[in-house]
This record gives structure tokens, C-alpha cells and sequence, in this order.
């Protein structure tokens, strides 16, 4: 019956899928297939529930009442919801880069078990803080910078000091023209909040203009304060070579998934597992096998190879091999209904933060003081499994992908710089002014349940290397990418002649074969690393990051964080796909402002900002229509055609 239908890509996912319905295992997939269709008002954005005169609703298509109780129309109330998702999109985000920068502090102050590693970094973000750092320790640096970082969340006037490091001066103006920059982080949020209430904001334009301040929140105090420092803390990546798919988890091996976002944690387990490894071959096993889930997985990789396992949609299915030890979970796309399938297995997942517990689940508290102890608590608890596994019901796949990542900026620059050491840019921006690059894209976001897993981000993926457009990639769309050959050389084979011409260049110029077809960047807070390139790009022309031929797309979004990652870009005037439903049909007003073009009466985003929403199922269709716009930009700039 409903494990007939496909739900991957990837075959060692359909595999572990047919074998969960066959013993009974609910996943996402056979809750999605469940309720088939989702509620129609809610699908439209016109479902409001923020007062208990309600829950009310606009009738769909004219028919039905036209507003709420309180005389919100549609268009107030599509408004009001897509705001109330940015903010639990910036929210998290926010609250990724408040602990990091947390962390920094206290790594500075030496009451920690973490150490500055990205000294370089630390330099570089201090220069832009206008931080004095001659004479200085490496320690009361990181300190400043960690102070400036938590400024963003209390600071009462002024401009956020991450959002004047990183932005263009003339976006800053626009912003400020319309009134939308964002002073500090939590108070925007809050702000936010506010104005969603039952009795506040009831304008759609203030409200569209609401979501906007809260994607400058995202990007610059979600996004690039969390990388920024990360990369302080953690070291900048740099090009590394791992594997995806279902191979990477060892039969022989204790298995420790580490899933969520904030790497805090993970770094410590990577560390942990490989000194505890002895403690493991004691039960009978080979050693201890770290692989990654979702963006945890992500800035594991990035900074020490570690291989991945799953984007989203699956994550549940990798309990399924029987093979895992234990599923270490922090915060952000962590599906509750991985602790019922672990029930069904000898694995445990083990929730870290005292926000975010799942019932049933092990909960080992983590704080930066003691993080060394709670990494050796969690990996001795994996270790302790081992033996309890169910032999006969270990489903062990073979096949890995090999994959190319760690392309921060940092990296890219310095490939380039093998082609030209005093202007590293100019090898990139040469290919773009000839047309052997169109443009650029960054495929970003989730998987997606719903969706028929990677076949958006791959299929988006070939289409514009097709035709040679330059495609960097983060978040679980960079995991659908990998596994289908798109970050190793094999790939090659899928970009359009001038572009492969180019990567190979590059590639080989710094001691490769050639740079992989997709250049794999980072997690969904590393959006800041394709952010900070297209700025360099625009800077060194002189002109906007609105004038590049760059675009974003979101093919199988799920979550709330894409859309608001999504709005920053538009913010900045960059044109954004989404291939799954944004939720604001219910208002043809909101869809007009969002969606619309220069040629339009009214007022609409791509007037006010340079690039607009484009909404498009078809991944096919959605990269022909991705591709017009970068041809659009390219000729406004005067690039050849
Ligand atoms: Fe209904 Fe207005 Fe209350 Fe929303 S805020 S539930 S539209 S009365
Ligand atoms: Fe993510």
C-alpha cells in the first residue's frame, strides 16, 4: 500500500522506508501520506488564531466571510502570518549566534573548554568592529568582539554593529529611507511580536515591511554573527574531502549521529569519540564513527570531514539501519518522532539543551563549562549501547558519494589567488563579464517531507550548471547535491562547457583536478558565506548587490528559518525561488508585493529593493525562470550576452 510510493532520490532511503512501514514504524513520510492534503485556509495564510474571539478565518476564493471578528481582512491577516514565521525563523537563528557569541565571551574569560582557534578571523572581525588590537592579547580580543556581538541584543539606538560590518552602504541608506533597520536584535523581535498581536499592526504594507526588518535581523544577527564567530572559535573551513549516504554508518562501528545546528556541542563529540575510541573496541567494536545530520552534520564537515548521514526529511529513517548508538540532538529541524522509531531500537537519542527536550528522550545538560563532561557522558552512553544491538534488525548500505566542502570565502579567495595573487577576485569577475559564467546561484534550504526528497535541489542544480551558472550551496540542499554526485568530479559532467572550463582552471590552479560542479559552503547560518561573496563581487565592481546576476533558491523549504533566510536576500535586492508554498495566497495583495515585477502598478518589492519572490513547483520551470533573471541582470549591467 503506501510504501509503494517513493519518497527519495536517494534508493537507501526508499529501502529503509519500505522496511519501517513493513514493521509498522511511523516516519514523517507515512504521517505526510496520512493527510494528504493539507488544510486549505491554513495553506493560504488565512487561518488567525491570535485572540480567543477566534480561531477565524477568511473564506477561500470570495466565498465566505471576508474578515475575521475584529475586521482584519485577508490581506492583514496573510500579512500578519507570514510575519509571525519570519519571526520564528529570526528567532532561532538569533538565538544560534546569542550562544555563540556567549561562548566567545566566556572562551575569553577562560572559564570554558573552549579555546579561540580562528585567530586570523578574530583579527579580521575585530578591524571591521573598529576594535583596537595592537598591543592586545588573542583572549581580551575575542573578549571585545564577543561584547560587541552581545550589544546586538541591547543596544536602544544606533544601528546593529553586525549589520554595519557587513552591509553595503547604500542598502544601509535604502533601509534607513524605509525605515526598516533593525537597532538590536531582540528588540526587533520583540518589537515584532508586538505587532502581530490581536489589536496592533493591521496595515499589510507596515506588516510586509515588518518582515523585512526581521530578515536584516536574520542575515546579519542570525546568519553572519553566528559564522563570524564560529569561525573565531572554531576555525575558518577549508576544503576538506568526506562522503554522504547511508554508507557512512559502519556495521563494525559505534555510531553517534550528531543533528540540529549549533555546533557548540558537536565539536566537542567529533573530539570526544576519537579520544574514547579505545573504550569502544573494549564492547567489540572497531572504534567510534561520528556522522552528521541536517546543519550539525553540516559545520562537522566543514571544519573536520566528518561524514553525513541524512539531510531533514530522513532523519528518522537512519534510526531504521539499526546501526545507530545514539542521535545527539541541540536545537532547530529536530523531528519529535525520532524518539518513538529509536523506541523500536537499541538507539537513544539524547537531547542537550534545557529548551529543547523531546519526551522519553535522555537529557545530558550542556553548558560551555562543562562541555568536555557532557561530550564524554554522551559518548560513553553510545559506547554502552553497542552491545544491545538488534542484529536482526541492522539494514547495512555500502554505497558512500565522495563530496568536496569547506568552501568558506576564505578558501575560495585563496584557490583564486593561485590564478592571481594580487587581485584574486579578477579571475571570477573575467569569467562573469565573458559569459563563461552567466551568473551565480546559491541552492539553499531544507528537504521537505512532502516533496519527493533532492529531486528539487538536484533538479534546480543541473539546470543552471547546464547552463554554466556558477551554483554554491548550504543546508540540506548542499546534502542533496552531494549524494547525487554533484560536489565531486563526476559532476563535472553536468556543467555547461565554459563553466567546466572554468572550475577546472581554478581547480587545478590550486593543486585539483578541478573544482568540484557545486561548491559546498557551509550550514544554513553559513548563508552570511554566499552573502559576503556576492558584497565582495559588488564591492570590487562598484556596483549594488541587487545589479549582480545572482540569485537564491530554495527548492523543498520546509521551515520558517528558509523564508526568513530568503527575505534577507530579497532585502538585498537578490531575486528568491521557493519551490514549496509560501502560504500567503489567501491575499493577491500580499502574492502582488511579493511576487511582482518592476512593470506592475502597484508597489512591490522588486521596485522598492531590486529581486522578488518567485514562487514555482516545477524545478525545471523554476530554473528557466532563475536563469531570465540572471540574462535580465547580466544586460542591465552591460555584460555580454
Ligand atoms: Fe479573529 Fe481577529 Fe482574533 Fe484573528 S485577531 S482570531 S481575525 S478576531
Ligand atoms: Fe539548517
Amino acid at each position: 500500500h503506501i510504501h509503494t510510493q517513493r519518497i527519495s532520490l536517494d534508493q537507501d532511503f526508499e529501502v529503509l522506508y519500505e522496511k519501517a512501514c513493513e514493521a509498522g514504524i511511523e516516519t514523517a513520510f507515512s504521517r505526510a501520506k496520512q493527510t494528504p492534503v493539507p488544510c486549505p485556509f491554513g495553506s493560504a495564510g488565512v487561518c488567525c488564531r491570535h485572540c480567543l474571539e477566534g480561531p477565524c478565518r477568511i473564506g477561500l476564493n470570495g466565498k465566505g466571510p471576508q474578515e475575521g471578528i475584529c475586521g482584519a481582512n485577508g490581506d492583514t491577516i496573510v500579512a500578519r502570518n507570514l510575519l509571525t514565521m519570519m519571526i520564528e525563523g529570526a528567532a532561532g537563528h538569533a538565538e544560534h549566534g546569542r550562544e555563540t557569541a556567549l561562548a566567545l565571551l566566556e572562551a575569553s574569560e577562560g572559564n570554558s573548554d573552549y579555546q579561540i582557534k580562528g585567530v586570523e578571523k578574530l583579527y579580521q572581525v575585530a578591524a571591521g568592529l573598529g576594535i583596537e588590537t595592537s598591543g592586545k592579547a588573542v583572549e581580551d580580543i575575542g573578549k571585545q568582539v564577543a561584547l560587541k556581538a552581545l550589544e546586538d541584543f541591547q543596544k536602544q539606538t544606533g544601528v546593529m554593529n553586525w549589520l554595519a560590518l557587513h552591509a553595503q552602504q547604500q542598502s544601509i541608506h535604502k533601509w534607513n529611507e524605509l525605515g526598516i533597520t533593525p537597532v538590536n536584535i531582540h528588540l526587533e523581535i520583540s518589537k515584532a511580536v508586538t505587532r502581530t498581536t490581536m489589536g496592533c499592526d493591521a496595515d499589510p504594507i507596515n506588516l510586509l515591511l515588518g518582515c523585512l526588518t526581521m530578515g536584516l535581523v536574520d542575515g546579519f544577527g542570525g546568519l553572519h554573527l553566528s559564522s563570524d564567530l564560529q569561525d573565531i572559535l572554531f576555525g575558518v573551513p577549508k576544503l576538506v574531502k568526506s562522503n554522504f549516504r547511508l554508507g557512512v554508518i559502519k556495521k563494525e562501528m559505534v555510531n553517534i549521529a550528531v543533528h540540529g545546528h549549533v555546533p557548540l556541542l558537536s565539536e566537542k563529540i567529533v573530539e570526544w569519540s576519537r579520544k574514547l575510541s579505545g573504550e569502544a573496541k573494549a564492547v567489540g567494536a572497531a572504534g567510534i564513527n561520528v556522522v552528521g545530520i541536517c546543519c550539525s552534520g553540516n559545520e562537522v564537515l566543514m571544519r573536520h570531514g566528518i561524514p553525513a548521514a541524512s539531510s531533514f526529511s530522513s532523519q528518522e529513517l537512519v534510526i531504521v539501519t539499526g546501526m545507530l548508538e545514539a542521535m545527539i540532538v541541540d536545537v532547530q529541524c529536530i523531528m519529535p518522532g525520532i524518539q518513538k522509531v529509536a523506541e523500536c531500537y537499541h538507539t537513544e537519542v539524547i537531547t542537550t539543551l534545557p529548551y529543547v527536550k523531546i519526551a522519553g528522550s535522555t537529557h545530558v545538560d550542556f553548558h560551555t563549562d562543562k562541555a568536555d563532561k557532557a561530550a564524554q557522558d554522551i559518548v560513553r552512553k553510545a559506547i554502552a549501547n553497542f552491545p544491545k544491538r538488534d542484529h536482526q534488525k541492522i539494514n547495512s548500505f555500502t554505497g558512500t558519494v565522495e563530496a568536496y566542502a569547506g568552501f568558506s570565502n576564505e578558501q575560495i579567495i585563496e584557490a583564486l589567488s593561485a590564478l592571481n595573487r594580487e587581485d584574486p577576485l579578477k579571475p571570477l569577475l573575467d569569467a562573469i563579464a565573458s559569459g563563461a559564467i552567466r551568473g551565480v546561484a546559491a541552492i539553499v534550504g531544507c528537504t521537505n517531507v512532502r516533496e519527493f526528497q533532492d529531486w528539487g535541489n538536484v533538479t534546480v542544480a543541473k539546470e543552471l550548471l547546464k547552463n554554466n551558472v556558477l551554483v554554491v550551496a548550504t543546508g540540506c540542499s548542499a546534502h542533496s547535491l552531494a549524494k547525487h554526485n554533484l560536489m565531486n568530479m563526476q559532476g563535472l559532467e553536468y556543467c555547461g562547457e565554459s563553466l567546466r572550463g572554468v572550475l577546472k582552471a581554478v581547480g587545478q590552479a590550486a593543486g585539483l583536478e578541478s573544482l568540484p560542479p557545486t561548491l559546498h559552503m557551509g550550514s544554513c547560518v553559513d548563508n552570511s558565506r554566499p552573502a559576503d561573496l556576492l558584497t565582495a563581487v559588488a564591492n570590487r565592481l562598484g556596483v549594488e548587490v541587487k545589479d549582480l546576476p545572482a540569485v537564491g533558491s530554495c527548492p523543498e523549504t520546509h521551515s520558517p528559518k528558509a523564508l526568513v533566510i530568503g527575505t534577507y536576500f530579497l532585502a538585498n535586492g537578490v531575486d528568491v525561488h521557493v519551490g514549496v508554498n509560501p502560504q500567503v495566497s489567501g491575499s493577491q495583495f500580499v502574492t502582488d508585493v511579493l511576487c511582482n515585477g518592476v512593470k506592475d502598478d502597484g508597489l512591490n518589492l522588486e521596485k522598492l529593493f531590486g529581486g522578488k519572490l518567485i514562487y514555482e513547483k516545477d524545478p525545471v520551470k523554476a530554473a528557466a525562470i532563475l536563469l531570465r533573471r540572471i540574462e535580465e541582470k547580466r544586460l542591465a549591467l552591460g555584460l555580454s550576452s
